[in-house]
């Protein structure tokens, strides 16, 4: 089985963090988004992969290219970001005729999705597709289910719901779903939508099979999100530490990366700290994590992602916060006295 992962999109409401990186390429725990997808893919037996790439390509190709794969990647460029079944239509060279794993890459599921793939293999569909029960099923593409479990309709963020299963940014599909998206038309946002696809192989009398999600899901589209996300994941980890401590003590499940530091500090686990960090007289609380490189000194972190290389100094208490790479937080010691900001485009502080 093949697998398409989706890396492209402009990522318009993780601004300002995606003005200069590509928003599957932001950390959860310590590790970009997108690495627990191509994890997914091939731990469900995926050998080949395919991987969408769009504006921020480059910075893709050379993360993903930093790490060893037990899987063939393939990049595929997409201009425009002209809807999920455009993708297809794209890699089409790549899927050839063969069946895949379609993945949002900025999608993060416990447990990984190889019971999915199992259900494909023994239902045998032309699609299965992911579906989570939801208390609000108005905000997602809903499928509404006949009494066997198969999908017979599927509704983009219906006023009034069918059901409560909302689908989830993971499908398998067998080669029809190539014909179904030449078949379609975009939408009224212009896009080629994976929904209008999948109906079609409905209407066009293909079996749509669907498998429910029993632990978490997130979508990690916005910043509240990416710390959702952050906390889930966290809570899974285990405890090691590979850094030094000097007049400090942890509590609860932390990781300390290689060459990290800790000084007269407190660290309250869940947490992660990544490699060559200097902690000093701090408290990191839970669910927080830092990554490589990052300088904190007389700050108090708490339920937040601080990105590589930040120096963070005499900051008072910081949470519930997203932290682009090398940004600095520190005292205004220079008159006149107050708050400095060097702050980009939608940027948001909150003081
Ligand atoms: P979205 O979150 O729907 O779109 P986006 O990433 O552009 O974000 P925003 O709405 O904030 O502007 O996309 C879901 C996933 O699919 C995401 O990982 C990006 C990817 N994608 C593509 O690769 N190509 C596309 O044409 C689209 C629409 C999305």
């Amino acid at each position: 089985m093949k697998a398409l992962i989706l890396s492209g999109g402009h990522g318009t409401r993780l601004r300002p963090i995606t003005h200069s990186q590509q928003k599957q390429l932001i950390p959860i725990a310590n590790k970009p988004v997108l690495f627990y997808a191509i994890e997914d893919v091939i731990e469900a037996g995926a050998r080949e992969i395919g991987i969408i790439v769009g504006p921020n390509k480059d910075q893709i190709i050379d993360t993903v290219g930093s790490r060893e794969w037990d899987a063939g990647i393939e990049f595929i460029f997409q201009g425009e970001p002209a809807g999920l079944a455009h993708t297809i239509l794209i890699a089409e060279d790549f899927l050839g005729e063969e069946e895949f794993i379609m993945y949002l890459g900025d999608n993060v599921i416990k447990g990984g999705i190889t019971r999915h793939s199992h259900s494909f293999r023994d239902l045998d569909p032309d699609s299965l597709v992911l579906l989570t029960q939801v208390d609000d099923p108005q905000r997602f593409g809903v499928a509404d289910l006949d009494e066997k479990g198969r999908v017979k309709r599927l509704v983009e963020k219906p006023r009034v719901p069918p059901s409560n299963y909302a689908l989830v940014g993971i499908y398998f599909f067998k080669p029809a779903i190539i014909e179904a998206c030449k078949s379609i038309n975009p939408s009224w946002r212009n896009e080629l939508e994976i929904t209008d696809a999948i109906q079609w192989l409905i209407d066009n009398g293909h079996r749509v099979e669907a498998s429910v999600v029993d632990g978490w899901w997130k979508d990690t589209g916005k910043a509240e999100d990416i710390l959702e996300a952050n906390r889930l994941v966290l809570d899974e980890m285990r405890p090691k530490n590979d850094g030094a401590l000097r007049g400090s003590r942890i509590f609860g499940r932390a990781v300390i990366g290689k060459g990290s530091s800790i000084e007269n500090s407190e660290i309250k686990g869940p947490c992660i700290l990544g490699e060559d960090c200097i902690i000093r007289d701090s408290y990191i609380g839970p669910y927080t994590s830092i990554n490589d490189g990052c300088n904190i000194e007389g700050t108090e972190i708490e339920d937040s992602v601080i990105m590589e290389g930040c120096t963070i100094s005499n900051a008072g208490r910081i949470v519930e916060s997203l932290i682009g790479k090398n940004v600095v937080i520190g005292e205004n010691g220079r008159r006149p006295a107050g708050h400095r900001f060097i702050a980009g485009d939608n940027s948001e502080i909150l003081l």
